[in-house]
């Protein structure tokens, strides 16, 4: 497994009996994660002293349940990378910290190349690998449905000191926008997409990983351009596994092209237990 294991103001302080013990910064918090099937002691005293819980509830959905005083957005940062939080809906954060392994991985094919690079961020929530792949050097077009995550995205391109270089915020269907590049013959050298398992559009076009995800991948290699560096899928659909993830990337790809082809689990390092807790599977292919 890949692990995130580069963050100072993150941590995975404890698991134990369905919840995440989690520091943000000065902020404790406690979500669900029904992953967590086991029922280990609660030793570390954040458990007591936690600023929220999110509780699911069994009608989906569910709420923040304040337990000290909370603040309602702030700030930590990855490096140079600095990213507004807030208590959101679905126990969001407006971050997955995991996927610093791949923001890290992604900044180094960047740097590596060293020529002038133009990657495409599916599904790019608020941003965080955009700014990675900003802060590395590359021209980013970041395209998700919600204008309120767009609008986080560019909050933390502010923050991290990046507004001013280039990137493009669009608030569309990925769908959509994919086709609209290829009848405007626009090219990529560098896509990524981080798909939730179920989604909409802004248009209320409906997202559905199993069923499109393929078809997407299909229609995304042909926006890659003459010297392509990397694709990378990432998916925290539970029961898909990184070889799914790499047989799909895999038999996509155009026949006989140069790099690497690899996937696997990516995780948090667990403090208390020395584990490291499975948070998605990501599949790559880079030069
Ligand atoms: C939960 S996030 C994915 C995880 C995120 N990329 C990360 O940081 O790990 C899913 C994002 O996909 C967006 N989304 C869902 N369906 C979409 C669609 N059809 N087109 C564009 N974006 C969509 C949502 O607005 C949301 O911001």
């Amino acid at each position: 497994m890949r692990a995130a294991n580069q963050w100072k103001d993150y941590e995975l302080l404890d698991t134990s009996r369905g919840e995440r013990l989690e520091r943000w910064g000065d902020i404790y918090l406690i979500r669900p994660d029904p992953q967590i099937l086991w029922d280990t002691p609660r030793r570390h005293p954040a458990w007591k002293q936690a600023h929220a819980r999110y509780h699911r509830s069994n009608t989906g959905g569910g709420q923040w349940e304040r337990l000290r005083s909370l603040p309602d957005s702030w700030q930590i940062r990855y490096g140079d990378l600095h990213f507004a939080l807030k208590p959101m809906g679905f126990k969001h954060t407006g971050l997955f910290p995991e996927q610093a392994v791949n923001w890290d991985a992604m900044a180094g094919f960047i740097r590596q190349a060293n020529r002038p690079i133009r990657v495409l961020n599916l599904f790019g929530y608020t941003g965080a690998a955009t700014l990675a792949c900003v802060a590395a050097g590359a021209h980013v077009t970041h395209v998700d449905a919600s204008k309120g995550m767009v609008a986080w995205g560019k909050e933390n391109a502010v923050l991290s000191g990046l507004a001013d270089k280039p990137m493009r915020w669009l608030v569309d269907d990925c769908g959509k926008f994919v086709q609209r590049e290829l009848r405007r013959g626009n090219t990529y050298d560098g896509i990524l997409m981080d798909p939730p398992s179920y989604g909409r559009g802004p248009g209320g076009e409906v997202w559905k990983l199993e069923e499109q995800i393929y078809p997407l991948v299909a229609e995304c290699v042909k926006l890659l351009s003459d010297n392509p560096l990397f694709f990378l899928i990432n998916s925290y659909t539970t029961g898909l596994s990184p070889s799914v993830m790499q047989y799909v990337l895999g038999s996509l790809l155009p026949a006989g092209i140069d790099g690497t082809l690899e996937a696997d689990e990516i995780g948090l390092p667990v403090t208390d237990s020395g584990l490291v807790l499975p948070c998605g599977a990501t599949a790559m292919w880079h030069r």
